[in-house]
């Protein structure tokens, strides 16, 4: 007799956990310094965003109802903030919203908000594809950051690459027309593959007025001390800058 008590071959097996996303980090091992952990607590209430799937951001209520009008630059993966501070420091007539898992570099970026007395700036300590996927609007940025992600050098971790089709097609619906996406990396195969990946997105149009499809670094973007140190054993750097059109 044939046994009608198992499921159906198209019914999800109930055994088996959900098979989680590829993340595009590892959570890093790293001590938060003393100051770090003081600008966790005592600032961190006042600047870190707290995730919540359920409730995008309203601009503006995180920056104020004078500043609605005013450009929001998201930064993926800002590291210890050097750049997100020095630029939300230059650029006083934009909304920076950073974002970064590392809690050392939350820290860190916490201690020159205060050192710099920044209001321009919020941070949301969280994987951004999940944030950008639940809690900023569309057609809302006008400026993506990605400084230097993690080139994940190895054949096999290159599916973690932050940069693919489908982050920057997620990137695209988020920012709005006139908007752009601003990406530096240090690691030439992965910037081939940026440039690749950028060029066949509908909707993005190169900035670069060179041959080889890369731009000059902008002013607002500052050398880093990490990038600085490779300029000076001769490794390259190749920033890129789309725009998104209608
Ligand atoms: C190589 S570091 C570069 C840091 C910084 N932008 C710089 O130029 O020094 C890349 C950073 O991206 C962060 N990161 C990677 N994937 C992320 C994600 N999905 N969400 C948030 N942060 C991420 C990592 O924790 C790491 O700090």
């Amino acid at each position: 007799m044939q046994d009608t008590s198992l499921p159906p071959e198209s019914a999800p097996p109930t055994d088996v956990a959900f098979p989680k996303r590829i993340k595009t980090f590892v959570t890093r091992a790293g001590r938060t310094t003393s100051g770090q952990t003081r600008a966790l607590q005592v600032l961190g209430p006042q600047f870190v965003l707290p995730y919540q799937a359920d409730k995008p951001f309203d601009w503006a209520q995180l920056y104020g109802s004078e500043r609605t009008q005013l450009p929001v630059i998201f930064e993926i993966g800002f590291g210890m903030g050097d750049a997100s501070a020095q630029i939300a420091r230059q650029q006083p007539m934009s909304n920076y919203l950073g974002c970064e898992v590392h809690e050392p570099g939350v820290g860190a970026l916490l201690k020159k908000i205060e050192e710099f007395d920044l209001s321009n700036i919020r941070i949301i300590s969280h994987d951004a594809v999940e944030v950008l996927e639940n809690m900023i609007p569309n057609n809302s940025l006008t400026g993506v950051h990605i400084f230097f992600p993690d080139p994940w050098h190895k054949a096999r971790h290159h599916k973690r690459r932050l940069i693919q089709p489908p982050l920057v097609q997620l990137l695209v619906s988020k920012l709005k027309t006139g908007g752009y996406i601003h990406c530096a990396t240090d690691w030439e195969p992965y910037s081939k593959q940026i440039l690749t990946t950028l060029q066949s997105t509908s909707k993005l149009v190169n900035q670069s007025d060179q041959v080889n499809g890369f731009s000059a670094r902008p002013n607002y973007r500052p050398v880093t001390k990490f990038e600085r140190r490779g300029l000076k054993l001769g490794h390259g750097v190749w920033d890129l800058i789309f725009k998104k059109i209608d």
